[in-house]
């Protein structure tokens, strides 16, 4: 029985890349994609969703676009690393697939209430807004998700769009608090553990190898990392998202600990750190399984090896 799931996403290169490697792997279903505003506005992240799914052959997808902007700020936005349609690197055409009827928020209300108590895994790629906005529309789902398996937050590598905050948190810090108190299982794809699976000559070489799709992905990740080169002197970038769903395909992969995670909201200064209690200092509760380590050269082989399935 195939692992159904949400993709919420912002794409953005790297959720594209994540949301084709869950679309070339059978151990998933892929119920749905929700757009949220993050990397790029709402429009463009509700259009490049559909140009994925049809560079994947799946214009049966329903593709839903949720929040233009977040809980309680103005929205902040990524083009400096992802272009400005969200997707440079890779020329792609206009997507003719119409996006689904529904708000995304109402999409993942309906489907957690129609699918059995615990069977649907939600994947958060960008900032929270829509989980969150679904949850405090309908209390009653926290209890019918399986897992939110989402990337966000740092421990070790503290922050990538601030000293202090990664984007996904920083972006919408009230989502992510909301997320984290709501009860579900959560596991954590940090900074921590996404700058251990950095692109390089020969895995963008492999991906070129892996057919169509393949060298589509090249091209983005050409494109991608040209940022992260640039600022911390490395030879490729964080491939961020695809990690959400390796986990779920392969979490021998991956090592990490039960922690607690809080979300500051308030200080200018810290807004959206995710503070991690990973050696246990204080008697709060654990809410989140923290990823902190990976297999990198496993978690390409997987990766390249899918993509050449597509
Ligand atoms: O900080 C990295 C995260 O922010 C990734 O999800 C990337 O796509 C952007 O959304
Ligand atoms: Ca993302």
């Amino acid at each position: 029985m195939a692992r159904k799931i949400i993709i919420d996403t912002d794409p953005g290169q790297d959720d594209a890349v994540a949301i084709l490697l869950a679309l070339a792997s059978p151990e998933l279903e892929v119920l749905g994609l929700t757009a949220v505003a993050g990397n790029v506005p709402l429009e463009l992240t509700a259009r490049n969703a559909r140009i994925v799914c049809e560079l994947a052959g799946r214009t049966d997808l329903p593709v839903h676009a949720g929040c233009d902007r977040p809980m309680a700020r103005d929205l902040v936005t990524a083009e400096h690393v992802h272009g400005k349609t969200g997707l440079d690197g890779a020329d792609l055409p206009d997507p003719t697939m119409p996006l689904a009827e529904g708000h995304a928020v109402e999409f993942i209300v309906e489907t957690l209430r129609r699918e059995a108590a615990g069977t649907v895994t939600l994947c958060p790629l960008g900032p929270l807004t829509n989980i969150a906005t679904a949850l405090e529309r309908a209390p009653d789902i926290a209890g019918r998700i399986e897992r939110i398996v989402l990337m966000g937050g740092a421990y070790f590598e503290v922050g990538n769009i601030t000293p202090a905050a990664e984007f996904n948190i920083y972006v919408d810090p009230e989502a992510a608090r909301a997320v984290f108190a709501c009860g579900a299982p959560i596991t954590v794809l940090p900074l921590d553990v996404t700058h251990r699976a950095l692109t390089t000559r020969a895995r963008n070489a492999a991906f070129r190898e892996a057919g169509r799709v393949g060298e589509v992905v090249a091209g983005w990740t050409g494109f991608f990392e040209r940022f992260d080169k640039a600022k911390y002197g490395s030879e490729g970038a964080p491939l961020h998202d695809p990690l959400v769903i390796a986990w779920l395909l392969r979490p021998d992969l991956f090592t990490g600990r039960e922690v607690n995670v809080e979300i500051e909201v308030d200080s200018p200064l810290t807004r959206g750190m995710s503070v991690a209690d990973w050696w246990g200092v204080t008697d709060r509760a654990a809410n989140a399984l923290f990823i902190g380590d990976v297999d990198a050269d496993g978690f390409f082989r997987l990766l390249t090896e899918r993509l050449s399935r597509l």
